[in-house]
């Protein structure tokens, strides 16, 4: 298994996504690479649509030209949250933000052969996420603010893997919502971690994204609960309900 990190493959190279391809001639290929600054996308669309969309057809043409089986990591943020309820594999996208089209625009790069995994809040050991800034932030300051108008599922990182790890041994094709069970608002995770954390939730106050200072450029989709349908009525495991997971995180970060 190899992992180029963008310094080593530029998605957005054609050449050089076909020359590792044809260099490391790989079964499978996860194409999690993204430009991901939600806000920075809306300031420049062509880089979102160079990394997110053009990036995913050079993963594509690769992948099909040396059969390799491709799974494609997608985003809650290709449906704009009017609904109002879950949203299952089989609803229309219709994504608010650059960010958004450009993810969508990835996944229509795709073959219907592919996996598409749709995830959301995503939290891990590794990488910037909601969890490490709740820690950081409730170690220098008494008050905190997160919104409680965005509803999600949050998702960690190692329960995704194993998902997604599964769906491309079995080669699987098709579009599934991935992530852990549960919905809750920024507010409600940010509570839970300094719960877990022995610290108290109290200090954090809920606001609304439009009180937001600076506001952010980039709308949020209000409600962007993934109902993991395709995955359910296959029968396949769903993942854990959020809190569990969390309660490994906070602890291995507080350690
Ligand atoms: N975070 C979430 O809540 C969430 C939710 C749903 C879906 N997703 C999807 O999950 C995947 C992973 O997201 P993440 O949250 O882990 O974001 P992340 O930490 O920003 O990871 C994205 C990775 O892609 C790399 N990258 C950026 N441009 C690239 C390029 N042109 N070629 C190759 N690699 C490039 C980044 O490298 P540099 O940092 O060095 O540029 C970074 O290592 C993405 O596809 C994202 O769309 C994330």
């Amino acid at each position: 298994m190899v992992g180029p990190t963008h310094d080593q493959l530029d998605v957005a190279d054609r050449d050089a996504v076909m020359q590792a391809c044809a260099a490391f001639r790989p079964d499978a290929v996860v194409h999690a690479g993204a430009w991901t600054d939600v806000d920075g996308c809306e300031a420049d669309a062509d880089r979102a649509w160079r990394v997110n969309a053009l990036g995913t057809r050079h993963v594509a043409e690769a992948s099909r030209l040396y059969g390799a089986h491709v799974c494609y990591v997608s985003s809650d943020y290709v449906f704009d949250g009017s609904a109002g309820r879950p949203y299952t594999e089989w609803d229309q996208p219709n994504p608010l933000s650059v960010y958004g089209r450009s993810k969508l625009g990835g996944e229509r790069e795709l073959g219907p052969e592919a996996t598409i995994v749709r995830t959301s809040w995503l939290c891990g050991r590794h990488g910037r996420n909601l969890v490490k800034t709740v820690l950081r932030l409730a170690a220098g300051q008494e008050r905190l603010a997160f919104v409680d108008d965005q509803h999600g599922c949050p998702t960690f990182s190692e329960d995704l893997a194993a998902t997604v790890r599964a769906l491309v041994v079995a080669r699987r094709p098709g579009l599934f919502h991935v992530t852990n069970q549960g919905a809750t608002t920024w507010f409600g995770l940010a509570r839970a971690v300094l719960e877990i954390a022995g610290l108290d939730p109290e200090r954090i106050e809920p606001i609304a994204t439009d009180a937001l200072r600076p506001p952010r450029p980039a709308p949020r989709p209000r409600y962007s609960v993934l109902d993991n349908a395709a995955l359910r009525l296959s029968g396949l495991p769903l993942l854990a309900d959020w809190h569990e997971p969390l309660e490994r995180l906070v602890k291995e970060l507080t350690a």
